[in-house]
This record gives structure tokens, sequence and C-alpha cells, in this order.
């Protein structure tokens, strides 16, 4: 963590922005160990490996997701390597991450960034994406819940020692985020906001911690088809990982409730083949500002309303008189 962290974050507990900073250990890039005290409510929260822990009061739901992923963790190899290639990883993962890298260049190269841009990656795991804002000099905080290297915010020194990069990792919920208002340009989840049973709850939180106009990227995450029977079942729902598979029309709404004027993109990556082929073809071959408006968004809508897929999509944050 390095000291600038302090003119973004508030207290969890109180709200109070204002800390002592305790430095034990401090290297080139950042204060690695020591801990930071609430000057209001005197709470103090630990520093440790560079990343700021301000979780506080875990709950059943949050403990049960850490103790999921934590089981699931050496259900691969685990390297260095394959941190450093994801999303775009090779070999027995390309399987697994191919659909996800594929949605993440295909969105993040429409993002225009400027490098001035302040970004929040929340639910960013390993932050291998926040990573990819911190090449375009954004600045940028990655936010997880886990901890542990090679699932969580620890892997973060793979790509920052050995990618010469830097940012931000902190340790909290995206139930109650631990930021001053109107701090973010961009809001990036990838495959993080259907393991909230609430989805409201953390798109209020966005709004508020988004400045007027700011931007929330949402990628990766599953949407179950009208059409499609039967529960879902994978490793993560059997590893008790809080996996909600919503429709899409649960998205759009909780969207606008919160205050955000929703644009569906595409997605290119996922497990459905056919609606991939002509994803492709749309987003590829044909020139999109031809017939936008009168195929493409009827399509979107249609296909991942019925049928199920990926959302990806860009929201903008509009309305203040919306969020309660
Ligand atoms: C499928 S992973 C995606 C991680 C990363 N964004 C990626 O694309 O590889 C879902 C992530 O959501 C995180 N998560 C779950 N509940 C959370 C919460 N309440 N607040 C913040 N992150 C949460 C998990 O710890 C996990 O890292
Ligand atoms: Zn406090």
């Amino acid at each position: 963590m390095k000291k600038k962290l302090l003119d973004f974050i508030v207290c969890p507990n109180c709200f109070n922005n204002s800390f002592k900073l305790e430095a034990s250990e401090i290297n080139k890039l950042e204060i690695r160990e020591g801990l930071i005290q609430c000057k209001k409510c005197s709470n103090k929260y630990d520093i440790e490996e560079g990343i700021l822990d301000l979780l506080l009061n875990s709950t059943k739901v949050i403990e049960n997701e850490q103790k999921g992923w934590n089981n699931l963790k050496n259900a691969i190899t685990n390297s260095d390597e394959l941190m450093l290639s994801l999303p775009d990883a090779r070999g027995p993962y390309r399987k697994y991450w191919i659909g996800q890298a594929e949605n993440f260049h295909y969105i993040f190269s429409r993002l225009d960034l400027t490098g001035e841009e302040t970004v929040l990656d929340l639910g960013s795991g390993r932050c291998w994406s926040t990573r990819y804002f911190s090449k375009k000099g954004c600045y940028r905080i990655g936010l997880d819940i886990l901890i542990p290297k090679y699932i969580g915010l620890r892997t973060s020194d793979i790509y920052i020692y050995k990618e010469n990069t830097y940012f931000e990792r902190v340790c909290s919920t995206m139930g109650k985020l631990p930021f001053k208002d109107a701090l973010f340009d961009i809001v990036f989840i990838a495959a993080t906001l259907h393991h909230s049973s609430r989805i409201l709850k953390p798109l209020k939180e966005i709004y508020k911690v988004l400045k007027p106009d700011g931007r929330l990227v949402l990628i990766n995450e599953p949407v179950r088809g009208l059409l499609r029977r039967g529960k879902a079942c994978n490793p993560e729902i059997e590893a008790g990982i809080n996996e909600n598979i919503y429709l899409l029309p649960k998205y759009l709404m909780e969207l606008k409730k919160a205050g955000f004027k929703s644009d569906l993109q595409f997605w290119l990556g996922g497990n459905n083949s056919l609606a991939r082929f002509i994803n492709k073809i749309f987003c590829r071959l044909i020139p999109q500002k031809y017939i936008n408006k009168l195929l493409w968004k009827p399509l979107k809508y249609i296909q991942l309303f019925l049928f199920g897929g990926v959302l990806n999509l860009k929201a903008v944050k509009v309305d203040s008189k919306r969020v309660t």
C-alpha cells in the first residue's frame, strides 16, 4: 500500500476518513507491513504484504465463500507462470479461461482509456485484470474478500514484481465499500456480481463511489436463459461458493433501480457454441454502425433472455435521485 490510498478510504466502522499510519516495513514500492488507525473510533486495520485489510464484521456468506475458494485452490496446479498468463491461460487450463479471455479483451479494448482514470477492480481475485488497468496508467485498486496467494490478493506480488507494475490491494466486501463517495471513473467487475445474493446492495454501493457520469463495466457474469430447465451445478456451487445464476431482466432491473443506464454488449466467449459463433460474426465481420439499432440490440437481449449466456455490459451513473 502507498500512502496515497489513505485519500480514498473510509473507516468501515465509523466512516471517518482520517487515519494514523504506522509503517513497520517499507520497501522501494510501498508500505509492506504496518497498520492504520481510525482517528475517530480508534479501530486498527492491518497492512500485510502490502494489502490493506478493511474487512470488518465478516458474514456467514463471506466465510463460506472464502472456505469454498480455499477448498478449490488445489484443484489446479498453481504456478506463477499460470498467473502471469491470465486471462490467456494455455495448456490444460485454456478451455476454462478462453471464454473469459475473449470477453475481457473484447470489452477492455473498447473502454477508450486515457490513463487518467481512477479504477476500482471489484472482486479482483488474483488481480490479473487490475494489472491491465495499471499498464494503461490508471490509478487502480483491486478489492476482494480473498487474500491467499493463487486465489486472492496475495497473487498480486507476482504481477507487481515480475511485470514491474503497481496497483493497490484492499480486502473488503462489495456489500459495503470502504471508499469516499464519487471517487472512481470506472468500477470494473469480472464474474463477481453474481456472487451476491442481493445485487441491488453492491450496485448502490458502486453508484455512490462512482463520479458523476462514472462507468460500471460488467463482464463474464453468467446469465440463466428462460428456456433453460434444471438447477445449475458446477464445482463452485458444490464447494459452497455463493453462485447465483440470474435471468437478464434481474440484472437490468436492479441496475436501473440503482440509478444506472445500461448498454448491453455482445459476448464472445462462453459455453454455447452456436451463440458464440453468431456473436463473433456480428462483432467481427459486419460493420456495427449500419445495423446496430435495427438488429443488434434486439438480438443481444433476446439471445440472453431466452437462452442465457454471459453478461457483458457497460452502464453509466445517471440519476442521483433514484438512490435511496
Ligand atoms: C469467479 S471469481 C472472479 C475473480 C476475478 N474477477 C476473475 O475474473 O478472475 C469471483 C470473485 O468474487 C469474489 N467475491 C465473492 N464475494 C465477494 C464480496 N462480497 N465482495 C468482494 N468480492 C467477493 C471472490 O472472492 C472471487 O475472487
Ligand atoms: Zn473509525
